[in-house]
Protein backbone atom coordinates (compact mmCIF):
# COMPACT_ATOMS: atom_id res chain seq x y z
CA UNK A 1 0.00 0.00 0.00
CA UNK A 2 0.98 3.52 -0.56
CA UNK A 3 0.72 5.82 2.50
CA UNK A 4 -1.87 8.45 2.38
CA UNK A 5 1.59 11.19 2.76
CA UNK A 6 2.70 9.74 -1.09
CA UNK A 7 -0.68 10.03 -2.77
CA UNK A 8 -0.63 13.20 -4.69
CA UNK A 9 -3.38 15.46 -4.12
CA UNK A 10 -5.63 15.03 -6.90
CA UNK A 11 -6.21 11.52 -5.48
CA UNK A 12 -7.73 13.01 -2.51
CA UNK A 13 -9.64 15.44 -4.81
CA UNK A 14 -10.96 12.29 -6.47
CA UNK A 15 -12.05 10.41 -3.48
CA UNK A 16 -14.95 13.49 -3.37
CA UNK A 17 -15.49 12.76 -7.32
CA UNK A 18 -18.85 10.99 -6.30
CA UNK A 19 -21.49 13.44 -6.86
CA UNK A 20 -23.25 11.24 -9.03
CA UNK A 21 -25.89 13.79 -10.91
CA UNK A 22 -25.58 12.87 -14.93
CA UNK A 23 -23.44 15.82 -16.54
CA UNK A 24 -23.44 16.66 -19.92
CA UNK A 25 -20.27 16.55 -21.33
CA UNK A 26 -20.42 17.33 -25.05
CA UNK A 27 -22.84 16.81 -28.15
CA UNK A 28 -22.34 16.42 -30.97
CA UNK A 29 -24.01 15.27 -34.61
CA UNK A 30 -23.87 11.17 -36.08
CA UNK A 31 -22.50 11.42 -39.10
CA UNK A 32 -24.68 8.90 -40.88
CA UNK A 33 -28.20 9.51 -39.10
CA UNK A 34 -27.49 13.42 -38.59
CA UNK A 35 -29.50 12.82 -35.10
CA UNK A 36 -27.82 14.72 -31.95
CA UNK A 37 -25.84 12.73 -29.81
CA UNK A 38 -24.92 13.83 -26.20
CA UNK A 39 -21.91 12.68 -24.08
CA UNK A 40 -22.04 11.90 -20.24
CA UNK A 41 -20.87 10.48 -16.80
CA UNK A 42 -23.15 7.58 -16.68
CA UNK A 43 -24.73 7.56 -13.37
CA UNK A 44 -26.09 4.24 -10.94
CA UNK A 45 -28.92 4.75 -12.96
CA UNK A 46 -27.90 3.86 -16.17
CA UNK A 47 -26.60 0.50 -15.46
CA UNK A 48 -29.28 -1.57 -17.10
CA UNK A 49 -28.54 0.53 -20.29
CA UNK A 50 -24.69 -0.20 -19.49
CA UNK A 51 -24.94 -3.99 -19.04
CA UNK A 52 -27.17 -4.39 -22.25
CA UNK A 53 -24.79 -1.86 -24.13
CA UNK A 54 -22.05 -4.57 -23.15
CA UNK A 55 -23.82 -7.74 -24.08
CA UNK A 56 -25.30 -6.34 -27.03
CA UNK A 57 -21.09 -5.17 -28.13
CA UNK A 58 -20.11 -8.51 -27.20
CA UNK A 59 -22.46 -10.81 -28.98
CA UNK A 60 -22.08 -9.17 -32.43
CA UNK A 61 -18.47 -10.26 -32.72
CA UNK A 62 -17.44 -13.00 -34.05
CA UNK A 63 -16.26 -16.18 -31.91
CA UNK A 64 -12.71 -15.27 -32.56
CA UNK A 65 -13.06 -11.58 -31.47
CA UNK A 66 -14.99 -12.39 -28.30
CA UNK A 67 -11.94 -11.36 -25.99
CA UNK A 68 -11.95 -7.76 -27.40
CA UNK A 69 -15.07 -7.46 -24.89
CA UNK A 70 -14.75 -9.53 -21.89
CA UNK A 71 -17.54 -10.77 -20.10
CA UNK A 72 -18.39 -8.43 -17.01
CA UNK A 73 -20.53 -8.89 -13.96
CA UNK A 74 -23.40 -5.60 -13.09
CA UNK A 75 -20.45 -5.07 -9.74
CA UNK A 76 -17.63 -4.21 -12.38
CA UNK A 77 -19.77 -1.47 -14.10
CA UNK A 78 -21.40 -0.69 -10.38
CA UNK A 79 -18.56 0.63 -8.63
CA UNK A 80 -17.80 3.02 -11.78
CA UNK A 81 -21.17 4.32 -12.04
CA UNK A 82 -21.19 5.47 -8.21
CA UNK A 83 -17.97 6.84 -8.34
CA UNK A 84 -16.12 4.49 -6.17
CA UNK A 85 -13.18 3.35 -8.42
CA UNK A 86 -13.65 6.13 -11.67
CA UNK A 87 -16.50 7.20 -13.81
CA UNK A 88 -18.56 6.22 -16.87
CA UNK A 89 -18.78 8.10 -19.64
CA UNK A 90 -21.57 7.41 -22.80
CA UNK A 91 -23.01 8.30 -25.89
CA UNK A 92 -26.49 8.61 -25.93
CA UNK A 93 -29.43 9.91 -28.55
CA UNK A 94 -33.00 9.70 -28.91
CA UNK A 95 -32.61 7.84 -24.90
CA UNK A 96 -30.56 5.10 -25.95
CA UNK A 97 -26.80 4.34 -25.06
CA UNK A 98 -24.79 3.67 -28.11
CA UNK A 99 -21.31 4.01 -26.50
CA UNK A 100 -19.83 3.74 -23.35
CA UNK A 101 -16.40 3.38 -21.84
CA UNK A 102 -15.02 2.94 -18.53
CA UNK A 103 -12.11 5.25 -16.75
CA UNK A 104 -10.48 3.47 -13.47
CA UNK A 105 -8.50 5.29 -11.66
CA UNK A 106 -6.83 7.30 -9.89
CA UNK A 107 -4.83 4.76 -8.88
CA UNK A 108 -1.13 4.52 -7.85
CA UNK A 109 1.28 2.37 -9.67
CA UNK A 110 1.55 -0.07 -6.73
CA UNK A 111 -1.92 -0.63 -6.66
CA UNK A 112 -2.16 -0.43 -10.62
CA UNK A 113 0.05 -3.85 -10.62
CA UNK A 114 -1.54 -5.15 -7.21
CA UNK A 115 -5.13 -4.86 -9.15
CA UNK A 116 -3.82 -5.61 -12.11
CA UNK A 117 -5.63 -2.81 -13.04
CA UNK A 118 -3.85 -2.15 -16.72
CA UNK A 119 -3.38 -6.29 -17.71
CA UNK A 120 -2.97 -9.61 -15.75
CA UNK A 121 0.67 -9.60 -17.45
CA UNK A 122 3.53 -9.24 -15.81
CA UNK A 123 5.02 -5.93 -17.97
CA UNK A 124 8.06 -3.23 -17.14
CA UNK A 125 6.22 -0.02 -16.69
CA UNK A 126 9.36 1.94 -18.17
CA UNK A 127 7.63 5.03 -18.40
CA UNK A 128 6.40 5.93 -15.00
CA UNK A 129 7.31 7.29 -11.76
CA UNK A 130 6.75 4.91 -8.65
CA UNK A 131 4.65 8.17 -7.20
CA UNK A 132 3.07 8.73 -10.73
CA UNK A 133 -0.99 8.16 -10.87
CA UNK A 134 -2.49 6.11 -13.60
CA UNK A 135 -5.91 5.99 -15.43
CA UNK A 136 -6.94 3.41 -16.86
CA UNK A 137 -9.60 3.12 -19.90
CA UNK A 138 -11.24 -0.27 -20.13
CA UNK A 139 -14.67 -1.48 -21.25
CA UNK A 140 -15.30 0.61 -24.64
CA UNK A 141 -18.21 -0.70 -26.77
CA UNK A 142 -20.07 0.76 -29.20
CA UNK A 143 -23.56 -0.22 -30.09
CA UNK A 144 -23.31 -2.76 -33.20
CA UNK A 145 -26.12 -0.64 -35.09
CA UNK A 146 -24.17 2.77 -34.62
CA UNK A 147 -20.71 1.98 -35.75
CA UNK A 148 -19.43 3.90 -38.41
CA UNK A 149 -19.98 6.99 -36.40
CA UNK A 150 -16.45 7.60 -34.79
CA UNK A 151 -18.43 6.96 -31.48
CA UNK A 152 -15.05 5.59 -30.82
CA UNK A 153 -12.97 9.01 -31.61
CA UNK A 154 -15.79 11.04 -29.89
CA UNK A 155 -16.03 9.05 -26.61
CA UNK A 156 -12.21 8.88 -26.38
CA UNK A 157 -11.20 12.40 -27.01
CA UNK A 158 -14.05 13.46 -24.36
CA UNK A 159 -12.79 10.88 -21.99
CA UNK A 160 -8.89 12.38 -22.57
CA UNK A 161 -10.56 15.91 -21.58
CA UNK A 162 -11.95 14.38 -18.14
CA UNK A 163 -10.84 15.97 -15.32
CA UNK A 164 -9.89 12.34 -13.89
CA UNK A 165 -7.59 11.87 -16.80
CA UNK A 166 -6.18 15.37 -16.80
CA UNK A 167 -5.04 15.09 -13.46
CA UNK A 168 -3.85 12.33 -13.74
CA UNK A 169 0.17 11.22 -14.90
CA UNK A 170 -0.63 8.52 -17.25
CA UNK A 171 -3.70 7.30 -19.32
CA UNK A 172 -3.49 3.69 -19.97
CA UNK A 173 -5.22 0.65 -22.00
CA UNK A 174 -4.99 -2.78 -22.67
CA UNK A 175 -6.01 -3.94 -26.38
CA UNK A 176 -6.26 -6.86 -27.91
CA UNK A 177 -3.12 -7.47 -30.92
CA UNK A 178 -5.88 -8.46 -33.17
CA UNK A 179 -8.06 -5.12 -32.44
CA UNK A 180 -6.59 -3.34 -35.38
CA UNK A 181 -9.71 -0.70 -34.78
CA UNK A 182 -8.81 -0.02 -31.54
CA UNK A 183 -5.28 0.00 -31.17
CA UNK A 184 -4.47 2.47 -33.82
CA UNK A 185 -7.52 4.78 -32.37
CA UNK A 186 -5.46 4.68 -29.32
CA UNK A 187 -2.02 5.63 -31.33
CA UNK A 188 -3.45 8.17 -33.14
CA UNK A 189 -4.93 10.08 -29.89
CA UNK A 190 -1.35 10.34 -28.71
CA UNK A 191 -0.79 6.90 -26.86
CA UNK A 192 2.25 4.96 -27.60
CA UNK A 193 2.60 1.19 -27.44
CA UNK A 194 4.57 0.38 -24.31
CA UNK A 195 4.07 -3.56 -24.08
CA UNK A 196 3.03 -6.55 -25.67
CA UNK A 197 2.29 -9.64 -23.82
CA UNK A 198 0.09 -12.75 -23.80
CA UNK A 199 -2.68 -12.86 -22.01
CA UNK A 200 -2.71 -15.76 -19.32
CA UNK A 201 -5.94 -16.55 -19.67
CA UNK A 202 -6.49 -16.93 -23.78
CA UNK A 203 -3.28 -16.99 -24.68
CA UNK A 204 -3.80 -13.66 -27.46
CA UNK A 205 -1.87 -11.21 -27.57
CA UNK A 206 -2.48 -8.25 -26.01
CA UNK A 207 -0.79 -4.52 -26.55
CA UNK A 208 -0.74 -2.07 -23.94
CA UNK A 209 -0.67 1.54 -24.42
CA UNK A 210 0.34 4.88 -22.21
CA UNK A 211 -0.06 8.35 -22.34
CA UNK A 212 1.81 10.61 -20.56
CA UNK A 213 -0.05 13.84 -19.49
CA UNK A 214 3.02 15.58 -20.93
CA UNK A 215 2.81 13.34 -23.95
CA UNK A 216 5.60 11.13 -24.79
CA UNK A 217 9.51 12.95 -26.20
CA UNK A 218 11.45 10.56 -28.16
CA UNK A 219 14.44 10.05 -29.45
CA UNK A 220 15.47 11.86 -32.74
CA UNK A 221 16.41 8.73 -34.54
CA UNK A 222 14.15 5.52 -34.56
CA UNK A 223 15.20 2.49 -33.33
CA UNK A 224 12.76 0.11 -35.03
CA UNK A 225 10.83 1.19 -37.98
CA UNK A 226 8.34 -1.12 -40.43
CA UNK A 227 7.27 -3.37 -37.68
CA UNK A 228 4.77 -5.97 -38.59
CA UNK A 229 2.25 -5.50 -35.40
CA UNK A 230 0.96 -9.36 -36.11
CA UNK A 231 4.16 -11.00 -37.53
CA UNK A 232 6.92 -9.14 -35.23
CA UNK A 233 4.79 -9.74 -32.18
CA UNK A 234 7.97 -11.59 -30.48
CA UNK A 235 9.91 -8.88 -31.28
CA UNK A 236 7.32 -6.22 -30.12
CA UNK A 237 7.44 -8.16 -26.70
CA UNK A 238 10.95 -7.93 -26.68
CA UNK A 239 11.86 -3.86 -27.95
CA UNK A 240 9.27 -2.67 -25.53
CA UNK A 241 10.20 -5.04 -22.43
CA UNK A 242 13.51 -5.55 -22.71
CA UNK A 243 14.59 -2.14 -24.46
CA UNK A 244 11.76 0.68 -23.17
CA UNK A 245 11.19 1.79 -26.83
CA UNK A 246 7.83 2.94 -27.33
CA UNK A 247 6.10 2.06 -30.58
CA UNK A 248 4.04 4.90 -32.83
CA UNK A 249 2.56 4.54 -36.20
CA UNK A 250 4.88 4.42 -39.22
CA UNK A 251 3.22 6.89 -41.44
CA UNK A 252 6.26 6.46 -43.88
CA UNK A 253 5.04 3.00 -44.25
CA UNK A 254 3.38 2.31 -47.95
CA UNK A 255 -0.21 2.24 -48.24
CA UNK A 256 -0.17 -1.56 -49.44
CA UNK A 257 1.39 -2.85 -46.73
CA UNK A 258 -0.85 -2.30 -44.12
CA UNK A 259 -0.71 -0.46 -40.93
CA UNK A 260 3.16 -0.91 -39.54
CA UNK A 261 4.90 0.64 -36.45
CA UNK A 262 7.78 2.41 -35.75
CA UNK A 263 9.83 2.29 -32.49
CA UNK A 264 11.96 4.94 -30.95
CA UNK A 265 13.59 5.35 -27.42
CA UNK A 266 12.68 7.69 -24.33
CA UNK A 267 14.50 10.72 -24.97
CA UNK A 268 13.80 10.83 -20.95
CA UNK A 269 14.58 7.84 -20.04
CA UNK A 270 18.66 7.98 -19.43
CA UNK A 271 21.24 5.11 -17.84
CA UNK A 272 19.88 1.62 -16.82
CA UNK A 273 16.50 0.72 -17.46
CA UNK A 274 14.45 -0.08 -13.67
CA UNK A 275 13.94 -2.83 -12.44
CA UNK A 276 10.93 -5.00 -14.16
CA UNK A 277 8.15 -5.44 -11.51
CA UNK A 278 6.85 -8.67 -11.57
CA UNK A 279 4.20 -10.08 -9.37
CA UNK A 280 2.60 -13.16 -8.04
CA UNK A 281 0.63 -15.68 -10.16
C1 LIG B 1 -13.67 -0.58 -31.81
C2 LIG B 1 -15.05 0.09 -31.96
C3 LIG B 1 -15.42 0.71 -30.65
C4 LIG B 1 -14.98 1.10 -33.08
O1 LIG B 1 -16.30 1.48 -33.45
P1 LIG B 1 -16.63 2.83 -34.26
O2 LIG B 1 -16.28 4.03 -33.47
O3 LIG B 1 -18.02 2.72 -34.74
O4 LIG B 1 -15.62 2.77 -35.48
P2 LIG B 1 -15.57 3.75 -36.74
O5 LIG B 1 -16.69 4.74 -36.74
O6 LIG B 1 -14.18 4.30 -36.80
O7 LIG B 1 -15.81 2.73 -37.93
C5 LIG B 1 -15.07 2.74 -39.13
C6 LIG B 1 -15.63 1.62 -40.02
O8 LIG B 1 -15.39 0.35 -39.42
C7 LIG B 1 -16.62 -0.36 -39.25
N1 LIG B 1 -16.57 -1.07 -37.97
C8 LIG B 1 -16.39 -0.52 -36.73
N2 LIG B 1 -16.33 -1.50 -35.83
C9 LIG B 1 -16.47 -2.68 -36.49
C10 LIG B 1 -16.46 -4.03 -36.08
N3 LIG B 1 -16.29 -4.39 -34.78
N4 LIG B 1 -16.62 -4.97 -37.02
C11 LIG B 1 -16.76 -4.65 -38.31
N5 LIG B 1 -16.77 -3.37 -38.77
C12 LIG B 1 -16.62 -2.41 -37.86
C13 LIG B 1 -17.68 0.70 -39.24
O9 LIG B 1 -18.94 0.19 -39.60
C14 LIG B 1 -17.12 1.69 -40.23
O10 LIG B 1 -17.38 1.23 -41.55
P3 LIG B 1 -18.19 2.17 -42.56
O11 LIG B 1 -17.40 3.46 -42.62
O12 LIG B 1 -18.22 1.38 -43.81
O13 LIG B 1 -19.53 2.37 -41.93
C15 LIG B 1 -16.13 -0.97 -32.33
O14 LIG B 1 -15.64 -1.74 -33.38
C16 LIG B 1 -16.49 -1.90 -31.21
O15 LIG B 1 -17.36 -1.61 -30.39
N6 LIG B 1 -15.86 -3.06 -31.22
C17 LIG B 1 -16.12 -4.07 -30.23
C18 LIG B 1 -15.60 -3.65 -28.89
C19 LIG B 1 -14.16 -3.27 -28.91
O16 LIG B 1 -13.38 -3.73 -29.71
N7 LIG B 1 -13.83 -2.40 -27.96
C20 LIG B 1 -12.51 -1.92 -27.79
C21 LIG B 1 -11.84 -2.71 -26.72
S1 LIG B 1 -10.34 -1.89 -26.30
Amino acid sequence: MVEDKHIPNNILFYKDYSCRKSSMVNQFTLSKSGASATIEVLTPAHLPKVLALHEATRAALPEAQKMFVLPQSSGYFEKFLNGQSGIMLGVSTNGQLIAQLVLMGPLALEDVIAKRAVTRNNIAFHHVGVFDTVVAIKSMAVHPDFRGNELSQHILAAALEQPLVQNADHAFAQISADNERSWELFLRNGFGLVAAATDPGDQKGRFILQKPATGFSFDMAPSADDVDPVKDFQAITQLTQREGLIGRLDEGASLTSGLRLVFSASAELEGPLPRVVQTQN
